[in-house]
């Protein structure tokens, strides 16, 4: 299969790209993207050399650029990741949400409605079905109440998407995944910004009560849901992917701070998050029935490779922290 993928080079796309690559699931892979302060091509150094990859630098929102990329490669599907995908700097500064999250991804079903794609894999979020009451779950039927400017550039996106399935016929599929952990991800999302902090004896800031819940999904197994969806997903559906992990943020940093050996004295409360979900919940039923797909990663096997990844890329987190790897980028791929 040859694929065009959007956001490549952030937290969850370049796993993809380098999994796919390694369980040779693909025979090319293109891998579109702006290089925001959340793209860094770091994460593909371990693949960059394989004559089945190929970079280009550029913006989902120009047409002009995602037209001309279909024609050149004809690859016969996109998996759609990118996004600007921290709520707390979509509540900050709203406008690139919008920009990226729903005008580009207006941009990628026209472009490809025009090529007459063969499968376009939106990845979404389970925040569009916004905070769930225990003891109930989401399922893909549930209704979208999504509470940040992320989220709710994400449910429209959703809804963009699907719609050129029922209008256009487009073999559109929306994946919609609980909270990603593992390598790679930027230091901002509660688990690597408390690794980090942990390890550089830092204060953890904890938002309100702490006692906010997230299910946990090892970015490696979502994906393998993904895949699962690219392969053998139903047009025009849905599917959820969890983790089937949840806990409170205050017993997530606990074991951070365990596995560390930091003291829970790091620890400290800050103002909450305005609009904070207090719960999230899904069940991966569907997927899981249709594809046979579920979650390998045991939680905390995967926060000890976690914090181990951590550990030991130091010099990754300082980099990107100080904007390093755009150098990188200047040093090692300005020329091409
Ligand atoms: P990320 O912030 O790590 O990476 C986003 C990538 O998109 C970056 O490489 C960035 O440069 C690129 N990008 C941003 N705007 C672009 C544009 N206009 N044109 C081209 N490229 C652009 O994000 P992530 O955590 O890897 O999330 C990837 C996708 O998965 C997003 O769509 C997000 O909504 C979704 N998702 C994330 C999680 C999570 O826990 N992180 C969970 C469920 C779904
Ligand atoms: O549920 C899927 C979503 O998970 C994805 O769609 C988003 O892209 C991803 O960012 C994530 O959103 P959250 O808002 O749940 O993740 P975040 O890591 O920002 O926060 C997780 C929880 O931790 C949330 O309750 C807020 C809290 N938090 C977060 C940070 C950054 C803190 O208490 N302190 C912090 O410093």
């Amino acid at each position: 299969m040859k694929l065009l993928v959007t956001g490549g080079a952030g937290f969850i796309g370049s796993a993809f790209v380098r999994t796919s690559l390694a369980l040779n699931t693909v025979t090319r892979i293109v891998n579109l993207d702006k290089l925001t302060y959340a793209g860094n091509l770091e994460n593909l150094a371990s693949i960059d050399q394989d004559a089945r990859y190929r970079f280009v630098q550029g913006d989902i929102t120009d047409a002009a650029l995602v037209e001309s990329l279909l024609a050149e490669e004809k690859p016969d599907a996109i998996v759609h990741f990118a996004a600007e995908s921290h709520v707390d700097r979509s509540i900050h500064a709203p406008a690139p949400v919008f920009e990226t999250n729903l005008r580009g991804t207006f941009v990628l079903l026209e472009a490809a409605r025009a090529a007459k794609l063969g499968r376009l894999v939106h990845v979404s979020t389970d925040e569009v079905y916004g905070s769930i009451d225990a003891p109930h779950e989401a399922d893909e039927k549930y209704p979208l109440i999504a509470s940040s400017p992320y989220s709710a550039a994400k449910a429209g996106s959703d809804l963009l998407a699907l719609s050129y399935f029922t209008t256009y016929k487009m073999p559109v599929l929306v994946t919609r995944a609980s909270n990603n952990y593992g390598p790679y991800q930027f230091p901002e999302k509660l688990i690597p910004l408390m690794i980090s902090n942990a390890l550089e004896g830092r204060d953890l800031p904890i938002y309100g009560d702490g006692m906010q819940v997230r299910d946990w999904l090892y970015v490696d197994d979502h994906c393998a849901g993904i895949r699962a969806v690219l392969e053998q997903g139903r047009a025009g559906e849905v599917y959820n992917i969890g983790g089937d992990r949840s806990l409170p943020n205050l017993e997530v940093v606990r074991r951070i701070l365990r596995a560390t050996g930091q003291p829970e004295t790091l620890m400290k409360t800050v103002a909450d998050r305005p609009g904070h979900d207090r719960r999230y919940a899904l069940t991966s039923e569907k997927l899981e029935r249709e594809t046979g797909w579920s979650p390998k990663m045991d939680f905390d096997r995967g926060l000890a490779l976690t914090v181990d990844w951590y550990r030991e890329n130091r010099g990754w987190v300082e980099r990107v922290r100080s904007g390093e790897y755009r150098r990188f980028y200047e040093e090692n791929y300005g020329g091409r």
